[in-house]
């Protein structure tokens, strides 16, 4: 049976998720140390961006070659593939599935990803769906928790920004949510609080949750903070002009950073809005430095998390059997 990863409520196997940590580590560790993993040699990576991508792009199409893959696609699917002259990507995938072991895709659409799944007979890894879901990002992001807070359990875990534009907030939620005895914390202004689903779904699987637009009473208590930018690309401009007139007071400073525990670490998926929100960047620059800011790990991380989901995918080892089904 062929497996998808679209989207983290699938990804609820905590043997899933350890073997995929150790595979990383191993591969971590291999890049460290110079050695050769291209045990995937033949293998053909269809890497299909619809949507702007730095990180994630890089990331996968290193870890395809550094297993001995090919790479081939386009990374700027609206104007150079067909969907210019008006194809459905049902029929682009239909029409070139041969070509390839595995499709990589990110589209600018909800739901974008699934609907590739759905007619693809290769397995199909969601580099981004709209506002919806970034599955390899959550797994990155909580291979970065276990490996600078040394547990994903019992955590109290603290989300501030733009959270109902972002999909990485999202995945990550649920994937938290799959642990044991986490608390989550969502400080963002009204008009930016998590969608009632996701609501929904940690209420139903017993996740305490709380929310608030005080980022100072929480900052204290918190093991883990994940910062997001504004999605200012999906809201309209003038609605992001008022929205950053108050957003200061949810800027990580070095001054709010201090209130954190000594241990505490804080996230980000990056880009951090800079030259977008005029000098009010939701992570001041000075902090790249702070002990506590871990977000170039956590991009790097992303690496080594692509080739053990790649070399899991090509070898359709036990882990690939534990992926669940697609909601
Ligand atoms: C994120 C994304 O594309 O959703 N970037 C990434 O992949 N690291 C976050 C963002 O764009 O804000």
């Amino acid at each position: 049976m062929i497996r998808h990863v679209i989207d983290t409520r699938q990804l609820k196997n905590r043997n899933f998720l350890e073997g995929l940590f150790l595979k990383a580590d191993k591969f971590k560790e291999a890049i460290h140390d110079g050695n050769d993993s291209r045990i995937h040699a033949g293998k053909i990576v269809c890497s299909l961006f619809y949507e702007p991508s730095t990180r994630t792009k890089i990331s996968f199409d290193s870890a395809a070659k550094r297993l001995g893959a090919e790479v081939i696609g386009t990374e700027n699917a609206r104007e150079f593939s067909s969907e210019y002259k008006g194809e459905t990507l049902e029929h682009a995938i239909l029409a070139t599935q041969d070509s390839y072991d595995v499709l990589v895709i990110r589209h600018p659409e909800d739901g974008a990803a699934k609907r590739a799944a759905l007619v693809s007979k290769k397995t199909v890894i969601n580099a981004g769906d709209g506002n919806n879901q970034h599955p390899t990002q959550a797994l990155l992001d909580v291979y970065t928790i276990r490996q600078k807070l040394g547990r994903t359990d019992n955590l109290k875990f603290g989300f501030v920004g733009d959270l109902s534009h972002g999909r990485t907030v999202k995945s990550l939620t649920y994937l938290l949510a799959h642990m044991k005895g986490n608390e989550l914390f969502f400080i963002s202004p009204a008009e930016f609080r998590l969608n009632q689903e996701i609501l929904e779904y940690l209420a139903k699987a017993g996740v305490k949750y709380y929310q608030t637009d005080d980022i100072d009473s929480v900052l204290p208590i918190l093991d883990g903070l994940y910062v997001t930018r504004i999605q200012w690309e999906r809201i309209a401009s003038q609605e992001f002009e008022k929205v950053l007139e108050g957003y200061d007071r949810f800027a990580i400073t070095l001054e709010r950073a201090d209130k954190m525990k000594n241990d505490s670490i804080i996230m980000h998926p990056l880009p951090i809005n800079n030259m977008k929100s005029s000098g009010h960047p939701e992570i001041h620059p000075e902090m790249d430095r702070h002990p506590h800011a871990v977000y170039f790990d956590q991009s790097n991380n992303g690496l080594c998390i692509r080739m053990a989901l790649l070399d899991t995918v090509f070898s359709k080892d036990n882990l690939y059997n534990l992926i669940g089904d697609i909601p």
